[in-house]
């Protein structure tokens, strides 16, 4: 197929990341967690006691980091902050519910683009965000849009987090979804949007393999 990046993009808790790893492995191609990234960055910020709200701070702390994500096959997706392996460290809720500070900064956005973009240039690969096919690679030979009703991307995350074993308060779960939808479709930067050549998909009413195959088909038919 010669070099390909295929974008999916869409709100959180609609499945994107795990549509996208199994897409990956079906075609082969390499997998690219973006929102992992952003979480990395979170974590290192609030280890270290940077202020949130200081723009500059986190500017200088995104230049002096590296984020390596280490995609093995049969293996969740592996994210290493420093060299450090933070893949379960970046899913707290605390991690979760303070990305939005390095999300909104712009001259964060801008390395992560850059860093985004380099790992597409190397690498034929699925990568999923938020501003894949609007900003990271406008040029994507395919941008997917994966969308979800509200309630039913509430629960998909409320069933995840038990079949971890963790203990779910589904009112402050559901709070949360609503304000990182709020603040991914509000920033100034990078915004949470329809590429106007996206596929929307409605994964509402179909499984992960239901969505996976419709991705299937839509790059074969147009390949
Ligand atoms: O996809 P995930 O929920 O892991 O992303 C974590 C956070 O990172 C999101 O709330 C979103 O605001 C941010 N993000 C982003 N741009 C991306 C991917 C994620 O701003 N491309």
């Amino acid at each position: 197929m010669g070099h390909l990046v295929i974008a999916v993009d869409g709100p959180a808790g609609a499945g994107k990341s795990t549509v996208a790893k199994r897409l990956a492995k079906r075609l082969g191609l390499g997998f690219m967690d973006t929102g992992a990234m952003y979480r990395a960055l979170t974590l290192k910020a609030l280890r270290r006691g940077t202020k949130l709200e200081d723009a500059e701070a986190l500017v200088a702390l995104a230049h002096e980091t590296a984020i390596d994500l280490v995609d093995e096959a049969g293996r969740p997706l592996k994210v290493l902050l420093d060299g450090e392996d933070v893949s379960d460290a970046i899913r707290t809720p605390e991690v979760t519910n303070n990305t939005f500070y390095i999300a909104r900064t712009p001259g964060v956005r801008a390395v992560m683009v850059e860093w985004q973009r380099r790992m597409g240039e190397k690498q034929s690969l699925v990568g999923d965000g938020r501003d894949l096919g609007t900003v990271v690679f406008p040029n994507a030979a395919f941008k997917f849009y994966l969308d979800a009703d509200f309630d039913v991307r509430c629960q998909r995350r409320i069933d995840e987090l038990r079949a971890k074993g963790v203990a779910v308060d589904e009112a402050a779960l559901k709070r949360d979804l609503a304000e990182r939808d709020h603040a991914d479709f509000t920033r100034k930067v990078g915004p949470l949007k329809k590429a106007e050549d996206a596929i929307i998909i409605d994964s509402t009413n179909m499984t992960i393999d239901d969505v996976v195959e419709a991705l299937v088909q839509h790059i074969h038919k147009q390949k």
